[in-house]
């Protein structure tokens, strides 16, 4: 059988990861400034990660949803804790679509309304509700055309306001910091008035913490800077560290009723070992703090090239945006200086999500190669 040929592929073969780098078949070793798409955040095969999640599997991998399994309680305590977010309950599952699709079915059940509100350059996965949600029609089949939703300008209160005013909106869902649409964030005074409006007309409020979230932008949720509270969170990405699981915090006002979600795998004992462990190791090693850190050095470092347009993000999701398309860059990057990076649907923005236990001398190493990269392919 072959594979369904769906992923345009790099002729690399990761074999072996460890901190900030990954080794090929080959031995040669990667610097990795992409994370696997903003996945991994406590480094490649951290120990305290592997010994859990082994000693996990040694005693019980998994079992249903229908036993009482207190790791998913450690998980939403320390998760509630470390978030900032007590005030919230956890559903768990398995990636950020699944996740952003059971937080618009809960708004849904919860104010009775279908409508869902998304932004320009939005990204929220790729199954049915969310890719409807998602500002990309090439990813939409015929099948996902059939939802309602209304796609709005980011930071333009009026039109949002035009359609919350119509009450027949079951949930704004957002970006704090765009990723797949290349790192625009709006205005703090913008999210309020969300907020505000969201309330006014009885619409929730979701915001899409999958990429952003988990300590990435050195806060442990991105929204969080502007002071706002979502009635919805969802969570994936960095929250397993490779190890497939997401979930939704759910503001306490919103009840559960059994039934009303649900799923097989989600919540498994192996995925929550993965995820205690992940947020044990981001307390312990302060890492959300190193992600401000490096940002501020990044910045400072970022000066030194002269082709550089606009700095974008905060924490460790970076964005570089030039005046001319990086795929070049990226290329002679990866296989010139193995450096691994990422793109976005803004085709002159290089995009940086390193694991968050990166440090400066390793952006060192990228400063030295980026330049060399632009001379090379520039001229
Ligand atoms: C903001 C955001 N939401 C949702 C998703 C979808 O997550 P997954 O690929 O785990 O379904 C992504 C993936 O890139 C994302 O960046």
């Amino acid at each position: 059988m072959n594979l369904f040929d769906v992923y345009p592929l790099y002729d690399i073969t990761p074999v072996k990861g460890e901190g900030v780098h990954v080794f090929d078949e080959n031995g040669t070793k990667y610097l990795d400034l992409y994370g696997g798409h903003a996945v991994i955040s406590i480094g490649h095969a951290h120990p305290e990660y592997v010994n859990a999640i082994s000693e996990q599997v040694q005693k019980l991998g998994f079992y249903s949803n229908s036993i009482k399994n207190p790791l998913q309680e450690e998980l939403a305590e320390k998760l509630g804790k470390l978030s900032g977010c007590e005030n919230y309950n956890l559903f768990l599952c398995n990636s950020g679509a699944e996740a952003n699709e059971n937080a618009l079915k809960v708004a849904s059940f919860q104010t009775g309304r279908s409508r869902v509100i998304y932004f320009e350059n939005a990204f929220h996965g790729r199954t049915s509700g969310v890719v409807a949600v998602t500002d990309n029609e090439k990813i939409k089949a015929p099948f996902n055309q059939r939802h309602e939703v209304t796609k709005v300008c980011f930071d333009d209160p009026k039109s949002l306001e035009k359609e919350l005013s119509k009450k027949d909106v079951a949930a704004v869902i957002f970006e704090a910091i765009q990723g797949v649409g290349g790192l625009d964030e709006a205005s703090t005074e913008f999210y309020r008035t969300v907020e505000r409006l969201c309330k006014q007309h009885g619409t929730l409020l979701i915001a899409d913490e999958v990429q952003s979230g988990y300590g990435r932008t050195g806060d442990f949720f991105a929204f969080q800077k502007h002071g706002i509270q979502p009635d919805i969170i969802s969570v994936a990405k960095g929250m397993g560290n490779g190890f497939p699981i997401g979930g939704i915090l759910i503001a306490e006002e919103i009840k559960a009723s059994h039934g009303m979600l649900g799923t097989t795998f989600g919540g498994n004992h192996l995925a929550c070992a993965a995820g205690i462990a992940v947020l044990d190791v981001l307390k312990n090693e302060a890492l959300s703090e190193n992600a401000k850190d490096l940002y501020e050095y990044v910045k400072e470092r970022s000066n030194e090239i002269p082709q550089l347009k606009k700095l974008k993000g905060r924490g460790l999701m970076i964005g570089l945006e030039f005046d001319f398309e990086v795929a070049a860059l990226r290329k002679e990057l990866l296989f010139k200086h193995h450096i691994f990076t990422g793109a976005a649907s803004n085709k002159n923005l290089l995009r940086i999500l390193p694991p968050l236990n990166i440090q400066k001398d390793h952006f060192d190493r990228f400063f030295q190669a980026i330049e060399v990269a632009l001379a090379q392919t520039q001229n």
